[in-house]
């Protein structure tokens, strides 16, 4: 760490110790023009960070973080093609996909957007393909379902992208995911498809992983044996940076979508892997989600750190994991087609940032990625929104939505919006003492009956959220979205002074599976190990060697 750095976070901890309890209704209160200085529009995006516990010293203070620990020397080396995933020696380069300008974009000193433009264009004539029925199945059938066989960053983000987009597809070609080596979820799929009209997409940069290739095999030995081995060719492509293990498969090279070491799983949707996307949705859907992540990225690059929209969140995500100790942190789309929008930035945030060494391997001094976890709103009111209001832990949240929806039933999109302003504000400014026993007393109670129960309805406030609000759930937006996250985690990677592309500590336990595996064959005689994974290998062993199993 820098002295720098040191000398911004030990004032950072001096400040936090000034301001004591922040109340955001004082904050409101000597500030009128707080919601303008605390909030970003961005054409119809408008991200509000008013209601979060800081004031114009606090950002002042994370902004003099930021600068320390040269966040924009660290963006432009990104963008330059520099190795910056140092443990794996790669450029990180996801920017790339989506740019949509004439500029070249160098990595190892030659310019990968020719190759980049090259992928989609054949993304690009295969979609139309499928899409116009020119593409048939091995029995002259058209394709009305495609199944993404995936897992992690190959899974998480086409399918959160299918589902948010749902309502722009045809319903005559459907979209399945299948990720889990659980055969359960292969079985299920299967069970809905007709193989002579199905196209596997087998999604996975290093065709190695055990899921995604269980599941592909599974998969062709399902079609195979309907259909001969012949119909390979017209049922499965894959998408991969390992062309010879896709070849070892079985899938003709030429049906092979390409794309680059310098793609991070979990920054890969804008890639081939998106191909799924571009199926489902259509090619000109996934050009307007990478115009959206373009829109982004020139917005990260070139505004001030003072008004740069992912700069603001991560900064605002450091006060709260470092210097407030929050440890977790929510995102609530009030937008059931966001859905799965919660998993797949868990993926991006906690697999980047997830991290307890710096990148020269000497430990990190402070917490790094909080736990990242979520679910649409309203829904979440009904379960866990009890524990955001009146637990003991702060939760600093993320509440988005579209200002219009994309469906005609009335009555319905004006309830939800009520609701995601209702809790900013319920979060934010709760409701004190006064008032409760006020409306226990209109309500007829009084004494020892009043009082007891006034603690119980008391909802303390200042718990933060950030609002982000825009028009119309479309792919623009929807890769402008995507794309402030990814910063936003680039950001705070680069203050902590981490690696936020690799992701070693996935390797163990697949190693250890490995090693297991073998063991649970009835004939094997298990390896020696520790006793509480031996006692649990046995009682399975048991269980599967009953009669009738
Ligand atoms: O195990 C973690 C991981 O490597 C993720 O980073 C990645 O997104 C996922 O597995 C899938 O990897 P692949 O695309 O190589 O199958």
């Amino acid at each position: 760490m820098s002295s720098a750095t040191d000398a911004a976070w030990k004032a950072l901890e001096a400040h936090r110790d000034e301001l004591g309890r922040i109340s955001l209704a004082r904050l409101f209160a000597e500030d009128p023009d707080r919601f303008a200085r605390f909030s970003l529009v961005l054409d119809d995006l408008l991200i509000d960070l008013s209601k979060n516990l800081l004031t114009a010293e606090t950002l002042r203070l994370l902004l003099d973080l930021a600068r320390a620990a040269e966040v924009e020397a660290w963006r432009e080396r990104m963008w330059a093609g520099e190795r910056i995933n140092t443990t794996e020696d790669r450029a990180v380069l996801h920017v790339a996909l989506r740019h949509r300008g004439p500029e070249p974009i160098f990595c190892d000193g030659r310019d990968v957007m020719p190759e980049v433009r090259a992928v989609l264009a054949r993304m690009k004539a295969f979609a139309h393909e499928v899409r116009s029925g020119s593409w048939r199945g091995a029995t002259g059938a058209p394709i009305t379902d495609v199944v993404n066989i995936g897992i992690g960053g190959s899974d998480l983000g086409p399918q959160m992208v299918c589902r948010a987009l749902a309502h722009l597809a045809r319903p005559d070609l459907r979209a399945h995911f299948v990720s889990n080596v659980d055969g359960a979820q292969l079985a299920a799929t299967l069970a809905r498809l007709d193989p002579a009209r199905t196209l596997f997409v087998v999604a996975s940069k290093t065709f190695t992983t055990q899921e995604t290739m269980q599941n592909a095999a599974s998969a062709r030995a399902w079609l195979t044996a309907a259909l001969g081995e012949a119909a390979v060719a017209r049922h499965f492509v894959a998408v991969s940076t390992n062309a010879r293990a896709v070849a070892a498969f079985g899938i003709d090279p030429e049906r092979m979508f390409g794309f680059w070491d310098w793609v991070g799983g979990r920054y890969s949707l804008w890639s081939a892997i998106g191909l799924s996307i571009a199926l489902h949705l259509g090619f000109e859907r996934f050009e307007a989600l990478l115009e959206g992540g373009w829109a982004m990225d020139r917005h990260f690059r070139t505004a001030p750190l003072e008004r740069n929209a992912p700069v603001l969140l991560g900064l605002v995500g450091i006060w709260y994991r470092d210097i407030l100790g929050c440890s977790t942190h929510a995102v609530l789309p009030y937008d059931q087609r966001l859905e799965r929008l919660p998993a797949h930035l868990q993926q991006l945030d906690m697999e980047s940032n997830g991290k307890r060494v710096r990148r020269d391997g000497r430990p990190v001094e402070r917490p790094t990625a909080p736990v990242v976890w979520g679910e649409p709103g309203t829904n979440g009111q009904h379960a866990f929104f009890q524990l955001l209001h009146q637990g003991t832990e702060i939760v600093p949240c993320d509440l988005l939505a579209a200002a219009l929806p994309d469906h005609d039933l009335p009555g319905h999109h004006e309830k939800l919006l009520a609701n995601l302003l209702a809790q900013g504000e319920a979060l934010a400014f709760g409701k004190d003492e006064a008032r409760v026993r006020a409306e226990l007393a209109a309500a007829g109670l009084t004494g020892d009956a009043l009082e007891a129960l006034v603690p119980h309805k008391v909802f303390p406030g200042d718990r933060p959220s950030t609002t982000i609000l825009f028009r119309r759930l479309d792919p623009f937006t929807l890769g402008r979205l995507i794309a402030l996250y990814e910063h936003k985690v680039f950001v705070q990677g680069v203050i902590w002074g981490i690696d936020s592309f690799d992701q070693w500590g996935v390797e163990l336990g697949k190693e250890l599976a490995a090693r297991i595996l073998p063991d649970l064959a009835p004939e094997a005689t298990p390896a020696p190990r520790d006793p509480s994974t031996a006692g649990q290998l046995a009682h399975l062993r048991r269980l599967r060697a009953e009669p009738g199993a």
